[in-house]
């Protein structure tokens, strides 16, 4: 049996969803641990809480959206910023899990914000500020306004594919350094054409963001599976000119929520393609990353995998969370000894996002669920502090693990 769904889905393979449920069970028998299940139970009953807490403190705060939490002070941001999707998305997702009306309310409310972004042309976010948004939205209430804001979007992302080079450009900025800047974060807004060429029957939209994923990987990426995070290409002949870090530590090194976004992308695209290739790569960065010598054991990485390994290096859980969700949609794809792996690197990563080492008590930390997620280190920016793509990413991931324990 195959199922196929919107945001946050998993092609479901009955017989090792099944065998994934065992091991899950198994896995805490008599370890004295806490089930996954109730830990996970525990964890969305808590962002409830928390969430329920923020969204009343922004509401009156007209186009506001939360961005992080430092120094004590709220920092927030208007729908322009690339994250202003994800704490709609988290709210979709807390409705998705308790189906509280009140949540509900507030989905819509702080969707509605982000709306004006279908018409963004200046740059590559569209598909994370409006699939995350908007796409949850559409899966959860099939309000058919939604898909209107969603094809719009859509199409305004694909005003930035250039047929020449044959990517979607990332940013605008620098133009005497970079050409055609390719983030590989960019791999996150394929599936907002996907799902628009899918609805609309427009198959330019799909063709675009297979020639994305297809040149990503192979100018992207390197032996050992991991990738730069910038790769900018020559507008005439369409091939890197130059390969370097905006984020990350170095240009050699591997910027740990660039390993995540990379692994989630062609997790996501396999799903939505079936191309063995994709399926084949995120396989490679999984390795890469579970079997990383500055992998910590608790699964948690630091900002980034050259970084020292030290107690003093700040970590990153926004790229332990995206790595989790993304890990929890791949097991399903592949081997079931191997989806075991996969599914058991997740579990450690989510009960350690789950402890009180990473999970705030309600009404602190701003409101967020996260604490210690790193934005861009070497600008000295958003250096351990909550993020709302960690605890939107760690909400995806609680939402398929518990989908995946439910018989
Ligand atoms: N997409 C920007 C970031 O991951 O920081």
């Amino acid at each position: 049996e195959i199922r196929l769904s919107l945001v946050g889905s998993e092609m479901c393979i009955r017989d090792r969803t099944y065998t994934l449920l065992g091991v899950l069970l198994a896995g805490c028998a008599g370890s004295g641990r806490e089930p996954l299940e109730t830990v996970v139970d525990k964890a969305l009953a808590g962002a409830e809480r928390q969430t329920l807490l923020m969204a009343e403190k922004y509401s009156a705060r007209e186009g506001r959206l939360p961005r992080t939490w430092e120094n004590g002070e709220d920092v927030s941001s208007d729908s322009r910023w690339w994250c202003s999707g994800f704490f709609p998305g988290v709210l979709w997702y807390v409705y998705e899990n308790g189906r509280n009306p009140r949540v509900l309310e507030y989905a819509r409310m702080f969707t509605a914000r982000v709306e004006r972004e279908k018409h963004t042309t200046d740059n590559h976010d569209v598909g994370f500020m409006l699939y995350c948004s908007f796409g949850n939205g559409l899966r959860l209430t099939g309000d058919e306004s939604y898909e209107e804001v969603l094809l719009t979007g859509a199409r305004s992302l694909a005003t930035r594919f250039k047929p020449e080079v044959g990517l979607i450009r990332s940013w605008d900025h620098n133009r005497d350094k970079w050409q055609y800047p390719v983030i590989i974060d960019n791999m996150m807004n394929l599936e907002l054409l996907m799902w628009a060429a899918d609805r609309s029957g427009d198959k330019s939209l799909r063709d675009m963001a297979v020639s994305h994923a297809d040149k990503t990987l192979k100018h992207h990426f390197r032996p050992d599976f991991s990738s730069c995070h910038l790769v900018s290409y020559d507008t005439i002949s369409g091939q890197p000119h130059l390969k370097q870090t905006h984020q990350g530590l170095s240009d050699s090194s591997a910027w740990s929520r660039g390993q995540a976004w990379g692994l989630y992308g062609y997790t996501c695209m396999y799903r939505l393609t079936g191309d063995a290739r994709y399926l084949e790569q995120a396989r490679g960065i999984a390795g890469f990353l579970i079997n990383h010598r500055n992998m910590p054991a608790d699964g948690i990485p630091y900002w980034d995998f050259d970084a020292p390994a030290l107690a003093s290096t700040p970590r990153d859980a926004s790229a332990a969370a995206i790595m989790a969700s993304a890990l929890v949609e791949l097991s399903g794809f592949v081997p079931a000894a191997e989806g075991e792996r996969y599914m058991a690197f997740a579990e450690k990563q989510i009960r350690t996002l789950a402890s009180p080492e990473y999970t705030a008590p309600a009404g602190e930390n701003g409101g967020f669920i996260l604490r210690h997620s790193t934005g861009a280190y070497p600008f000295s920016s958003e250096v351990d502090v909550p993020l709302t793509y960690a605890d939107y990413y760690y909400l995806e991931a609680l939402t398929r693990i518990k989908r995946r324990l439910q018989p």
